[in-house]
């Protein structure tokens, strides 16, 4: 027996019948970022591990344990494939941020509003909703002048925007600060005092986070560790003045949007590079993987990897789970085929396949099956592929010198003469087919 394969664990193929449903979400949300002004940049799916190590963090877990590492090959002294030291990109800020600062993006303009829509690699434990690839749409915003907290807002509301055009209405948007550099130093150390007491309560992986990075122990699904968490009262007391204010302001600015959110202290989110907002969309019909989406500002990421300092907010929204919590009745399959042409002999053939290609030379879609059969089973496929015109070429048609165009919609049809197919091609297209 041949072994058959399979799509790798963790992945999926996207196969025709869904595929309209990708490219109807893909055209809306990039009208929608076109109105915001953001532009589409695209990098390569694999880059250096390194510029993850030092974006994301050296103790988040998507480096400890999500990493999908290329392995170095050499194939012959002549043909060494270096590939060592690269992954699949688990995320796009970081590319994106390398690629501003190697293509000098802060001297062409202020602000670089750009975004992606790509896969994204994580080798992750797969279940509904989290996949070994998976897609992001993105948006970053990098430059000095992101500096203010109208952008916060804005990247905010446009998040929440692109699931409102999308039809997904039952979601929840938490926010929180963490605040500069600084306070965020503060933060962690106010966490663990408060989690002190607790330690042996937790997880041996939470035990090893109390020390190497805290924040994480909030987002552990552990039953034991989120009893502890649920218990923590945390406010904002290490926050410095001047970040309270920015945090005021993206909150009033938010408001004066009318998008409503939560205040959420125990939101930090898991990769390193955050500072001051961070917010996360979710979606409880979803299941445990929830989360739709998740951005925030990372005020150090561009200086800390060798460029300017310059401010930058941004915000992933995951698109597997975009498709599974949209209304299924939003969209329905547009027909491809306008005109489904239909031959019942060899000359009939002949000519349809001729006729077939002046419609595809007008921008007619069309199709046939090439091949003669009966006329109720090229009904049959007509039907299945939802075309909009039937055109039916037999013995009959070719006497006379026409073709039986039959409306698949009305359920009515005429002849129309094959010299004035042009003529019959031209009609169609200015009932905008
Ligand atoms: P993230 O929270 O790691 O953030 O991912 C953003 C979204 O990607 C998640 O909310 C989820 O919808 C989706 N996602 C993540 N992992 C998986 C998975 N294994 N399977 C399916 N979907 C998944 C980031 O990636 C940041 N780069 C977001 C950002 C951009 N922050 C600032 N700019």
């Amino acid at each position: 027996m041949l072994k058959k394969f399979l799509v790798p664990r963790g992945t999926s193929d996207i196969l025709p019948d869904e595929i309209f449903r990708w490219q109807e979400v893909e055209s809306e949300v990039r009208n929608l970022l076109r109105v915001y002004g953001y532009k589409e940049i695209r990098t390569p799916i694999f880059e250096e591990t390194d510029l993850f190590v030092r974006s994301m963090g050296q103790t988040s877990d998507v480096v400890q344990k999500q990493m999908l590492t290329l392995q170095s090959q050499k194939k012959s002294d002549a043909d060494d494939i270096e590939i060592g030291g690269l992954s699949l990109r688990p995320e796009g800020t970081a590319p994106i941020v390398r690629s501003y600062i190697q293509n000098d993006l802060d001297k062409k303009e202020s602000l670089s509003k750009l975004f992606y829509i790509g896969p994204m690699f994580r080798g992750e434990r797969p279940q509904k909703g989290r996949l070994r690839q998976f897609h992001q749409i993105g948006v970053e915003a990098i430059g000095p002048g992101t500096s203010s907290p109208y952008l916060d807002a804005e990247v905010i509301a446009l998040s929440v925007n692109i699931l409102k055009v999308l039809d997904i209405k039952h979601y929840r948007l938490k926010i929180n600060t963490l605040g500069a550099l600084q306070d965020k130093e503060n933060f962690s150390k106010f966490l663990r005092q408060k989690l002190k007491p607790n330690v042996s309560n937790l997880c041996e992986d939470c035990q090893k986070r109390f020390e190497r990075n805290v924040f994480r122990i909030l987002d552990c699904k552990n039953k034991t560790c989120k009893l502890v968490v649920d218990q923590l009262e945390l406010g904002s007391d290490y926050l410095s003045e001047e970040s309270r204010r920015y945090f005021a302001h993206v909150r009033e600015a938010l408001d004066s949007l009318n998008i409503e959110y939560e205040q959420s202290f125990k939101l930090v989110r898991g990769l390193d590079y955050y500072t001051h907002t961070v917010f996360e969309i979710s979606d409880s019909s979803l299941g445990s993987q929830d989360a739709l989406g998740a951005g925030g500002r990372y005020n150090n990421l561009v200086s800390d990897l060798g460029g300017p300092q310059v401010d930058s907010v941004g915000f992933a929204l995951g698109m597997e789970r975009i498709l599974l919590a949209m209304p299924k009745e939003t969209m329905v399959a547009k027909s491809a085929v306008n005109v489904y042409i239909i031959a019942l002999d060899e000359i009939s053939l002949k000519r349809a396949f001729q006729i077939l290609n002046i419609l595809r030379s007008h921008e007619i879609s069309s199709d046939m099956t090439y091949r003669i059969s009966s006329l109720k089973s090229q009904m049959r496929l007509a039907d299945k592929v939802g075309a909009r015109y039937v055109m039916i070429l037999g013995e009959n048609e070719i006497k006379k010198g026409v073709v039986t165009l039959k409306d698949m919609q009305t359920g009515t049809q005429r002849e129309e003469k094959v010299d004035n197919l042009s003529k019959i091609t031209q009609q169609l297209i200015e009932k905008q087919l």
